[in-house]
């Protein structure tokens, strides 16, 4: 059911209002477009939004790749893929031959210049069938879009002005230079508002909820600050391993793959300050700003609060698993780190204080994504030897695998003596919405065709990033760790990030 406009004479709107974005016909060109992620992610997602009748009338898809496909070819490599990758039951002939006449090939060597050429005869013709703009999805590994990127900018296969997009993925760059290259050579391109970065966390409903959650209710954000809350804990852990990513994880490791971007964009929603209104600058505004006042992280400040971790064989969900140094793809003396766990502090006003404990690792207990502020205790122990056993309130935000929020508090236990106890209310959104599992590329793509840049990231809150990152990066490449392996596949990781908030008198909390 939608909820019901409410008319009050209390509520004041904010006169700056989000801007009307329309979904415009549009040709997008998938460079990659045979590659890994057309087949598992893109191509699935667009069918399915098609389907939906979330697409306009006049699109068009291009899949730019190395083999050398027919559009007859590449058609029936994407029916197949999508049969794999949608889950959605069998596939409707009528649907497909309806979608797949939108989908077509322009083969080529990235790095060569009959490719564009190719390819601009080709986005020609199908400008004229009338669509309005062109997206030009990167997805390709990070080596070879300054490849594209050149191969844009000498041909003529990129409209100019506002008839064109570019949604890049992540990793963007390996540190703040690189990212800042990068930056440039896209915008010898596109300019910052064609630009679409993308974090595919920011798509998942109960991340973006952390905005609405915060600023449209009076109970929570009037606690939300140093006055009331205690610490912050965020965790991302993921029950799987590097699997087949080896060779790319070796020159990533847990730190560019996830606290650079993930972490950090679930830190900025907890924290930031409410943006003067709900448009897409003024939201990564608020941000970068948190960004920008995260303390910067010095060789002995690194020493102290973070930790690295690196699995080692053990077992996860019953299953007896590798080591991350018998991965395929990987050095069997490899140092780098799958896990981390840090302290960060925000130096603002809002949050001078209150720590913030960002952990993530791969091949830990469960699959758990959980954000979670506790508050500070009552200044009195009023109920006196009862208190000891208060646990103190907590804000949990389950992202995943269940989304939920829980809130806990102590209430006394019924009859005999003066008990606390305890209890938790819990909100679920897969109660309360029957939501069905979006996957994540759709609201994003969605997001892009109609011009809205709120989920993405801007050039400027990505450096920011990587300059909270790069000088702990730096530090762990510089003192190779003694001891990898030092936590066992299926354990919350190594002891040390126990350690790290045992010396504050606090713990992990587990949703
Ligand atoms: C990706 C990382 O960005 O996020 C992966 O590259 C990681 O290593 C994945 O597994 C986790 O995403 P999710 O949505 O499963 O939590």
């Amino acid at each position: 059911m939608k909820p019901q406009a409410v008319q009050s004479p209390f509520l004041q709107s904010c006169d700056i209002g989000p801007s009307p974005f329309r979904m415009e016909s549009f040709v997008m060109v998938i460079f990659g477009g045979a590659g890994d992620l057309s087949r598992r992610k893109l191509l699935p997602t667009l069918l399915h939004l098609f389907l939906e009748g979330e697409l306009p009338q006049e699109f068009y898809i291009v899949g730019v790749g190395r083999p050398g496909l027919s559009h007859q070819a590449y058609r029936a490599m994407m029916k197949e893929a999508v049969k794999e990758h949608m889950g959605e039951g069998p596939l409707d002939a009528q649907s497909w031959a309806a979608f797949a006449k939108r989908l077509f090939y322009s083969p080529g060597d990235l790095q060569d210049m009959g490719t564009y050429r190719r390819l601009t005869l080709r986005l020609r013709r199908l400008l004229r069938r009338c669509a309005e703009h062109v997206i030009y999805y990167l997805a390709v590994p990070p080596d070879a879009l300054p490849h594209v990127l050149k191969g844009l900018e000498h041909s003529r296969a990129c409209p100019r002005g506002e008839r064109s997009k570019v949604i890049v993925e992540k990793p963007f760059g390996t540190d703040r230079a690189s990212a800042v290259r990068l930056n440039r050579l896209i915008h010898k391109v596109f300019s910052e508002a064609q630009v679409y970065r993308i974090d595919h966390y920011l798509s998942k409903e109960p991340v973006q909820n952390i905005m609405f959650l915060r600023f449209s209710n009076t109970i929570f954000e009037r606690l939300w600050n140093s006055r009331y809350i205690e610490h912050v804990q965020i965790t991302a852990a993921e029950d799987t391993g590097v699997g087949d990513r080896g060779a790319f994880y070796e020159q990533t490791g847990v730190v560019r793959d996830m606290l650079q971007s993930h972490l950090l964009q679930l830190l900025a929603l907890v924290a930031m300050e409410p943006p003067i209104g709900f448009e897409p600058d003024f939201i990564r505004d608020e941000k970068v700003k948190i960004f920008r006042s995260i303390r910067p992280l010095d060789e002995a400040y690194i020493r102290e609060f973070a930790v690295r971790g690196q699995y080692g064989p053990g077992e996860v969900g019953g299953q007896r698993t590798r080591g991350y140094r018998q991965e395929k793809g990987v050095r069997g003396d490899s140092t780098t780190p799958t896990f981390c766990a840090l302290k960060l502090q925000v130096a603002n006003w809002r949050w001078a204080g209150v720590p913030f404990y960002l952990r993530t690792g791969k091949r830990l207990k469960r699959k758990l994504t959980e954000i979670a502020l506790v508050f500070k205790q009552p200044p009195l122990r009023l109920f006196g030897r009862a208190c000891d056993v208060l646990e103190p309130n907590c804000l949990l935000l389950t992202i995943q695998p269940r989304e939920r929020i829980c809130l806990s508090f102590g209430v006394k236990y019924p009859y005999g003596s003066n008990q606390i106890y305890p209890v938790k209310m819990v909100f679920g959104y897969q109660e309360a919405f029957n939501l069905r599992p979006h996957p994540p590329y759709e609201r994003l793509l969605v997001d892009c065709m109609k011009g809205d840049l709120t989920l993405f990231v801007r050039q400027d809150g990505v450096e920011a990033m990587w300059a909270v990152v790069d000088p702990l990066i730096q530090y762990w490449e510089a003192h190779p760790p003694k001891g990898f392996p030092n936590y066992r596949a299926g354990t919350w990781g190594p002891r040390g990030a126990e350690r790290l908030l045992a010396r504050g008198g606090r713990k992990w909390l587990l949703g």
